[in-house]
């Protein structure tokens, strides 16, 4: 089994919208696709779980106590992707996802602060060995100098993925419904069928190509 940790310590860079989206694209290769919930506090991903109908893939692990406990018994059951998402507080919570990874995907939002707050995330990556690499969520295609400079910031800090998840409403509305943006609006399948592909490739070589 590989694990994927969606981590961040900005709040709001896009981590459950991502996750989710991954999961459900990775169903489309295999059923034995399960997702932890590390937040907590708001457990958006658990509620968007539940409002889908509970499915068995990609399936939720519930009442997470030991990450390392559970890990062990989902990946002895078959699973071959796990997705955690974290919260963006709580650092312990937060390195411990690190901690158990094969990848760690950092999203962040094009502007100043958001590429400032990558650094706890990516200090523990290192600090840990994991590969990691960033991936620019809800781009605005207006702003494209904003994107450029986030993006030029972002390459002095570590690797940046080659796919930029766009800024759309299609993201938002499939949420509060159980979906994810890809199965409502179709223009969005090539950047998350594109993500997975980056995504898969730095789980199974250690680094991005
Ligand atoms: N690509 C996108 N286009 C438009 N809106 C987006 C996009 N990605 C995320 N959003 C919106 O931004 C908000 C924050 O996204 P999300 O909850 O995925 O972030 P998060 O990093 O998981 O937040 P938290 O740190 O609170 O867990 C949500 O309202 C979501 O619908
Ligand atoms: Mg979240």
């Amino acid at each position: 089994m590989k694990t994927i940790t969606i981590a961040s310590t900005k709040g709001g860079s896009g981590k459950s919208t991502i996750l989710s989206a991954l999961a459900v694209r990775a169903t489309q290769e295999t059923p034995k696709v399960a997702m932890m919930d590390l937040n907590f506090d708001q457990g958006s991903l658990t509620q968007w779980w539940h409002v889908r109908g509970k499915p068995q893939s990609p399936f939720l692990v519930q009442n997470v106590e030991s990450i390392q406990r559970d890990l062990r018994v989902i990946a002895a059951m078959g699973y071959e992707w796990l997705f955690i998402d974290s919260p963006p507080t709580g650092m312990d919570l937060v390195e411990q996802a690190v901690a158990v990874a094969d990848a760690v995907i950092v999203p962040v939002r094009p502007g100043f602060f958001d590429v400032i707050a990558v650094q706890t995330v990516t200090w523990m990556c290192r600090q840990h060995r994991k590969p990691f690499a960033f991936v620019l969520s809800a781009v605005d295609g207006r702003y494209k100098t904003l994107t450029k400079q986030t993006l030029t910031a972002l390459s002095g800090l570590g690797p940046v993925l080659k796919t930029q998840i766009s800024y759309r409403r299609p993201w938002i509305a499939a949420l509060v419904i159980g979906r994810t943006g890809p199965e409502l609006d179709k223009d969005l399948r090539p950047e998350i069928g594109a993500l997975w592909g980056e995504v898969k490739n730095l789980a199974e070589k250690g680094s991005v190509q």
